[in-house]
């Protein structure tokens, strides 16, 4: 499929989406979502694609939030609308089931904080500046970063962002937990490679499960949490991967996953 707003590549089991409205630096309007989840249809459902990188074009932006001249002509029934869309299509890539990589390039805002915090890790380059401003906007935030925020970092530091609207750059991103590591620019597509290569080269069912234990788990309680994570594991203990894994441990050689 062709896409007008976005990039999508891949080679050596990684897809890379790059978004590619920089002009706009890299605002995600109505027709860049429609193909995000499109772009993440195709790679979910691509057995060769192991892991996914996700960045924006150009040097200043990863994505500057939602699109705001769109938001202006929302009604109450069109932005509840447009915020389920937003959820909807983020909540895929968190439930991709293979390892989705932010690589933070520049601004990421709104919105665009909001793809990033989707993701399940975020590397961001020394550049990176990263916030929540839609109260400076008069609006809040509709595509999860009410509650992706405070999951990730902590409701007292969410709150801080989210009641300011101000942006941090990479090392205080860093610092409290909303990145998880930081590089120059130039490096920021190897180490985000090099990062996914290290996931990737794990048994792929072992990565789904995992992604499936920690997302589930987290929205149940504990106990209920604990008996999911029994029966991944139990689950898992049938797959071909599974023996091949600890067979080639104690034969001392490296493992062939084959994804069964
Ligand atoms: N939606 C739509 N267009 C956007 C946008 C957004 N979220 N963010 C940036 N743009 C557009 C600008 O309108 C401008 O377009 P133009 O050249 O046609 O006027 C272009 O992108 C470049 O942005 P500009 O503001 O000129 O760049 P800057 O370097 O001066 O400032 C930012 C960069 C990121 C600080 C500034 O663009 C900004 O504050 N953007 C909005 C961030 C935001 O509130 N996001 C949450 C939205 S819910």
């Amino acid at each position: 499929m062709s896409y007008r707003n976005l990039k999508l590549e891949s080679g050596d089991g990684v897809a890379v989406v790059t978004l590619d409205r920089p002009e706009k630096l890299n605002a995600l309007n109505r027709e860049t979502l429609v193909e995000l989840a499109a772009a993440f249809s195709e790679v979910g459902c691509d057995p060769e694609i192991r892991g996914v990188i996700v960045t924006g074009s150009g040097e200043k932006a990863f994505a500057a939030g939602a699109d705001i001249g769109e938001l202006l002509g929302e009604t109450p029934a069109s932005g509840w609308e447009s915020a389920r869309t937003g959820q909807r299509v983020f909540t895929g890539i968190e439930r991709l089931g293979k390892p989705v990589v932010a690589a933070i390039n520049g601004f990421a805002l709104g919105g665009g904080c909001e793809l990033a915090l989707a993701c399940h890790v975020r590397v961001a380059s020394e550049t990176a500046k990263i916030g929540v401003p839609e109260v400076k906007l008069g609006i809040l935030c509709g595509y999860g970063g009410t509650q992706r925020l405070p999951r990730l970092i902590g409701r007292g530091r969410a709150l801080e962002l989210l009641l300011t609207g101000e942006m941090i750059d990479a090392p205080e991103a860093l610092r409290i937990g909303l990145v998880n590591r930081v590089v120059p620019l130039k490096s920021l597509l190897p180490e985000s490679h090099a990062l996914l290569a290290k996931m990737i080269r794990n048994g792929p069912i072992s990565l789904r499960l995992t992604l499936e234990a920690v997302q589930s788990g987290l929205d149940q309680p504990l106990p209920e949490a604990l008996r999911y994570e029994a029966a991944l594991f139990g689950l898992i203990t049938g797959t071909e991967d599974r023996t091949e894994g600890l067979r080639a441990f104690l034969e001392k050689r490296p493992p062939r996953f084959q994804g069964l």
